[in-house]
């Protein structure tokens, strides 16, 4: 029960859905959870259910797609807390329409947070992770960086990036005791698919082998594999958590 133990564990995105599952089980896991959104009213709860758990929490509002915020979010992180161990980029959106009809400013909305977002708390927290030798970084994509999506051309880019940046990301701190892979959730219940239509899910069941939407905490259950110590070995690899859609 204890396997993250005198762990610090960084989530974006932490406020509500998957990010506060992940945040959640990490705590259950023994890790002390510094939770990071970009609405902090949303990380009350989360921090609060940490708490219950016996673990320390920080809740930090940032923006992970402007460098400025996350350079001070950062820099306060590692004061208050000491130092990160494991960081989970999951905070994301999606502004869906078809590429004829998309705007630039929806296009780069989805870029900033999902994939630039990622970049840039993987690129604040580097210095640090190098220095102590020792890091797990985990990338929430998802199977439409995999597969596309009609609709969704920005947020597939987006999530083809998240895997690209993974893997290259890697290859680079490999040598230094960090480990980087990506999960790429399939479709999952939370406030990002109750937007879709009885008729979309209808469809979405259909190509599930497993036959049902996934839980937040089945990503949860992924993340915390990457986390733990015996996960040392592996590094720079996607794991679907979709139900069998990609296979
Ligand atoms: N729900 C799914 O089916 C599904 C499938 C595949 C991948 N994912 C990915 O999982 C992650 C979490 O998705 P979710 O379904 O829990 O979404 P959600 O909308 O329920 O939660 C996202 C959280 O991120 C926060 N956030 C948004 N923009 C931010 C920003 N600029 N800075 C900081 N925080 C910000 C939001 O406030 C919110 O708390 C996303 O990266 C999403 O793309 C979700």
């Amino acid at each position: 029960m204890n396997e993250l133990a005198n762990q610090i564990a960084l989530v974006t995105g932490a406020g509500r859905g998957i990010g506060q599952a992940i945040a959640l089980k990490l705590a259950a896991s023994g890790a002390d959870i510094v939770a990071v959104d970009l609405k902090p009213e949303f990380l009350e709860e989360t921090v609060a259910e940490v708490r219950k758990l016996g673990r320390q929490a920080w809740a930090v509002a940032a923006n992970v797609a402007e460098a400025s915020s996350v350079d001070v979010a950062v820099e306060q992180i590692l004061k208050d807390a000491g130092r990160v161990d494991i960081l989970v980029n999951n905070a994301g959106i999606t502004r869906d329409g078809l590429l004829m009809r998309m705007s630039e400013a929806d296009w780069d909305a989805v870029l900033d947070i999902n994939l630039k977002g990622t970049f840039l708390f993987t690129k604040a927290l580097t210095r640090a992770f190098l220095k102590q030798r020792f890091g797990r970084i985990i990338n929430i994509a998802s199977v439409i960086g995999l597969m596309g999506n009609a609709g969704q051309a920005n947020y597939a880019a987006s999530k083809s990036g998240v895997i690209g940046l993974t893997k290259a990301c890697a290859k680079e701190f490999a040598s230094r005791g960090i480990t980087v892979n990506a999960i790429a959730p399939g479709f999952i219940q939370t406030a990002m698919t109750d937007k879709l239509t009885q008729e979309q899910r209808d469809a979405i069941a259909k190509q599930i082998p497993l036959a049902t939407l996934g839980t937040a905490n089945d990503v949860a259950h992924a993340v915390w594999f990457f986390a733990l110590p015996a996960s040392h070995y592996i590094t720079g690899q996607v794991l679907p958590v979709d139900g069998g859609m990609v296979m």
